[in-house]
């Protein structure tokens, strides 16, 4: 039927530090697919992760990114969905969230700043679904940390275990190349490389001396020992635990000089997950199965006030999406169908007709879906495996225009499912937390309410450190939440969230009520949700 389609496909998603070299690996990538023709097309679409202050810049530039947010291109057959991921650290969560429905990621460090703090977070998030991940060591051009001390940092940070596909010969003005540890081949460097073509010298034994006549004595001689070193540690690449998330393949490279790109994608073609099935509150759903399933994983707010409309990202799952088609939205439990569907296939953005698991599909909406929300033939299950994390900063919502507290309510019921922020209404009250994870979320809701609700609000700090989600024994889940009104608020689906002071807060009531658990996204097994 169509597995031939779910075969040909590869969902994954670029992730790093900001600056570490995201935006050039895509480009170069596309270039690959003939996604793009030129250098900087992507580039121009970037959120510029400088522009702190200057927020509305920012939503303007998210909202060009929405053509950019899923890029799909060919490339020998392999039919590449890359999603992009905000690098702006207060879109954190749009991030998180977008590595839900991949199947494998490609994380880009920079080879003179090593592991840094946003790729710590990135990786724990791979690391909760074993998401696999291939690491791509960039600006080998660059005066960087030497590959063994760099290896050494990756695995102790990030509890990554690594497998070297490709080794270095130096670093910064000394750098020639790489060597090619599985395909026995020397790649040569060359500064500001056009040609997409194979350059690669196969020397299939590095005793050779024609490896002296490439790289020269001295450095022929250090490679040696290197690949010595590295074939007695590492041997063969075990697919299946790079699969399973266990073993992470390293490349090294300059994306900004398209070197070790090539090497890169077609290992990434040959050995990356193809889309893989997904848990849901019922059962476990197969790509293979007949009937489509799929889920909303981001949504894209249209800017412009005079169009309301959103666009809702669908991951598909299983079977085969049509267009014109009725599905079930499960959670509102009704019958939803689109008519213009639309693909991110680079040459050709526009209506489909189809799509098959691994694809991803912008879908017009009017305010029906949230985040994580799921549709299917009929079936009534929910996907999980999409939580929402703790916020960083916390702040009470104040309506500074009575006269449309309905608009406000609306408002942050709506921009809150999109995913800019989260809701959590005071346990038996009204009092309204915007939990976020950056300030600028907090000026965006402020323009938006205003711009698209004609609501005014105001907002005013808490001082909170974490909210935690509760479950346990529901007689003392009860007794708690009486006993801490200020602290206990019900996030949009109604789960009871603790939100504590401090650290030594939320230590403190561990410790005194050990019959609660506390937890740090909203996901939780079920069974444990007593309350
Ligand atoms: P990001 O998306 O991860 O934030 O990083 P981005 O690709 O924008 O790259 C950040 C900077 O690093 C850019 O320079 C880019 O040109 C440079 N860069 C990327 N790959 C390499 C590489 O292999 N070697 C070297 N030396 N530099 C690299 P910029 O000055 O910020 O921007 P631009 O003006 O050059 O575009």
């Amino acid at each position: 039927m169509f597995e031939k389609e779910i075969a040909r496909r590869r969902t994954f998603a670029i992730i790093s530090h900001p600056d570490a070299g995201k935006t050039t690996l895509t480009e170069k990538l596309l270039l690959f697919g003939g996604a793009i023709q030129v250098a900087g097309a992507v580039k121009s679409n970037k959120i510029k992760k400088h522009a702190t202050s200057d927020f509305m810049e920012i939503e303007r530039q998210r909202g060009i990114s929405v053509a950019t947010s899923v890029m799909s291109f060919e490339y020998q057959d392999t039919l590449i969905n890359l999603l992009d991921t905000p690098g702006h650290k207060d879109f954190a969560e749009d991030t998180y969230r977008t590595l839900t429905a991949v199947d494998s990621v490609i994380l880009v460090i920079d080879s003179v700043n090593g592991v840094e703090e946003q790729t710590r977070r990135l990786v724990e998030v791979c690391r909760m679904r074993d998401t696999p991940v291939i690491v791509f060591v960039n600006k080998m051009d660059r005066d960087g940390k030497l590959p063994f001390d760099l290896l050494d940092e990756i695995e102790k940070e990030l509890k990554l275990t690594l497998h070297p596909m490709t080794w270095p010969i130096n670093s910064g003005k000394e750098f020639k190349g790489v060597y090619d540890l599985h395909q026995k081949s020397l790649l040569l460097f060359t500064a500001g490389q056009k040609s997409q073509e194979d350059n690669s010298i196969p020397i299939e034994d590095l005793a050779d001396s024609s490896l002296d006549r490439h790289i020269g004595a001295r450095d022929a001689k250090q490679l040696r020992e290197d690949v010595e070193l590295l074939d007695g540690v590492y041997g063969e690449l075990d697919r299946q635990d790079y699969r399973a998330g266990g073993i992470a393949p390293v490349f090294f490279g300059s994306a900004v000089n398209n070197f070790g790109v090539r090497e890169l994608l077609e290992t990434f073609i040959t050995i990356a997950p193809v889309p893989l099935g997904r848990a849901t509150d019922k059962r476990f759903v197969k790509p293979e199965e007949e009937k489509f399933t799929g889920f909303i994983f981001k949504i894209h707010a249209n800017l412009d006030p005079r169009h309301r409309d959103r666009i809702a990202f669908l991951r598909v799952c299983s079977g085969r999406f049509a267009r014109n088609t009725y599905y079930k939205h499960t959670r509102l439990e009704k019958d939803v169908r689109f008519s213009n569907p639309y693909s991110f296939l680079a040459r050709e953005k526009d209506i489909i007709e189809e799509a098959y698991p691994g694809d991803v599909v912008g879908l017009f909406d009017t305010g029906n879906f949230k985040i994580g929300d799921t549709l299917t033939q009929g079936e009534l299950l929910q996907f999980t495996g999409i939580p929402t994390f703790s916020p960083e900063i916390f702040k009470e919502l104040v309506n500074k225009d009575p006269m449309k507290t309905k608009q406000l309510e609306k408002g942050i019921s709506q921009l809150t499912d999109e995913g800019v922020a989260q809701l959590f209404t005071q346990h038996g009250g009204n009092r309204k937390v915007i939990g976020c994870v950056g300030e600028l979320q907090f000026e965006v809701i402020q323009y938006r309410l205003l711009q698209e609700y004609g609501a005014s609000c105001a907002f005013m700090p808490l001082s909170f450190y974490k909210a935690c989600w509760i479950t346990g024994d529901k007689k003392k889940v009860e007794d708690f939440a009486k006993y801490k009104p200020a602290n206990i608020m019900t996030d949009k689906d109604g789960n009871l969230v603790y939100l504590a002071q401090s650290e030594w807060f939320l230590n403190t009531e561990r410790q005194n009520n050990p019959d609660i658990e506390f937890h740090f996204t909203s996901e939780f097994k079920t069974s444990q949700s007593g309350a």
